[in-house]
């Protein structure tokens, strides 16, 4: 068979292994391709036959060598049809879609119009794919927040100062959480459990006035400032870091500096567990396709790798909530 492999939406560390992993399993029987530029590729026709020998020197380094981009092939119905033309001229049989929510939305589409069999991977740094309970890229990207955290924190004491740091996440909390309880962060604001920004600021008042140093950690999601929306229908977040430090600022009365990392957190090289599970799931991904077990997404449930419809996930975000959201409470709950 004709396989073609893409990445689509923000990149993730992690990528590049799993497309080498697939690339190295695919190519014993098939003829291995790489979209490049997520579903763009398609529309633009960047396709380009690929042995494992090819990626191996970038396989362990974070970003995605095949490039990404956030384009929607069913923006509407005219690319719609640009974009199935160009894919039964290509003769891809099967795409393996590595991405987000809006990516495997796009390939659960392209399956539902018998375009092509596909099979989703799931990776962000966000870690809100329905249905799975780690994405590629978000340990990377906690273990990252949390040196810059950890590093920012040093100077937060030698100044006695407060600080906040703002991460990535979209409308999921799961970096901010994560790195709050890594850290111990004075307060997290997560997206999932709206405050008001006075307990926020008393919280911190308390915590300094124990050890004269506080630290706050806040998703990006809890505020929205309406920038321009992508293809998918996503707004530009990121900003809020900086309005909350200066409100803590005021109401407090105590120093208060922001930082935020934004992209530095995602581009880093990948850590030992997201490593292994990029190929965990490529391995997965692979299996399917001999299978000829289409439609679905590869999926980490409990420790497991399973395969889920991938229409299961559309739609619908994983946000923080049941256990993690009763521990985020323990720590933070007002
Ligand atoms: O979805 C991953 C992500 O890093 C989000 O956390 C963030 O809001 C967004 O992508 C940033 O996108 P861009 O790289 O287009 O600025």
């Amino acid at each position: 068979m004709r396989i073609g492999i893409l990445t689509g939406g923000g990149d993730a560390p992690g990528l590049n292994i799993a497309v080498y992993t697939l690339t190295k399993l695919l190519e014993r029987r098939h003829e291995v391709y790489v979209v490049f530029h997520g579903w763009r590729g398609i529309l633009d026709r960047e396709v380009r036959r690929i042995s494992s020998k090819d990626l191996l020197d970038f396989a362990f380094t974070g970003g995605t060598f095949i490039r990404t981009s956030r384009t929607n092939p069913f923006k509407d119905e005219t690319r719609a049809e640009v974009f199935a033309k160009n894919l039964k001229e290509l003769g891809l049989d099967v795409i393996v879609a590595i991405g987000g929510d809006d990516t495997l939305g796009a390939a659960a589409q392209t399956q539902a119009r018998g375009l092509a069999n596909v099979v989703g991977v799931p990776k962000t740094i966000d870690n809100d794919v329905y249905g799975t309970d780690y994405t590629i890229g978000f340990d990377t990207a906690v273990n990252e927040a949390i040196k810059v955290t950890e590093s920012f924190k040093t100077t937060l004491i030698s100044h006695e100062r407060v600080g906040v740091v703002e991460v990535m996440g979209r409308e999921a909390g799961w970096i901010a959480l994560f790195a709050g309880l890594a850290t111990m962060a004075d307060f997290v604001a997560i997206p999932e459990k709206p405050v008001d920004w006075n307990v926020i600021a008393n919280r911190t008042k308390e915590a300094y006035r124990d050890k004269r140093w506080a630290l706050v950690i806040v998703s990006e999601g809890v505020k929205e400032y309406g920038g321009p929306k992508d293809e998918f229908g996503h707004s530009r977040l990121g900003g809020v870091g900086n309005e909350l430090a200066q409100y803590i600022e005021k109401i407090t009365g105590i120093e208060t500096r922001a930082i935020i990392p934004g992209h530095i957190i995602r581009g880093a090289s990948p850590t030992a567990f997201d490593r292994v599970l990029a190929i965990r799931f490529a391995t997965e991904a692979y299996a399917a396709i001999e299978e000829g077990d289409y439609g679905k997404m590869v999926a980490y449930r409990g420790g497991d790798i399973v395969r889920i419809p991938i229409t299961e996930v559309l739609g619908r975000n994983r946000l923080v909530s049941g256990y993690w959201l009763r521990l985020y409470e323990i720590y933070w709950g007002v």
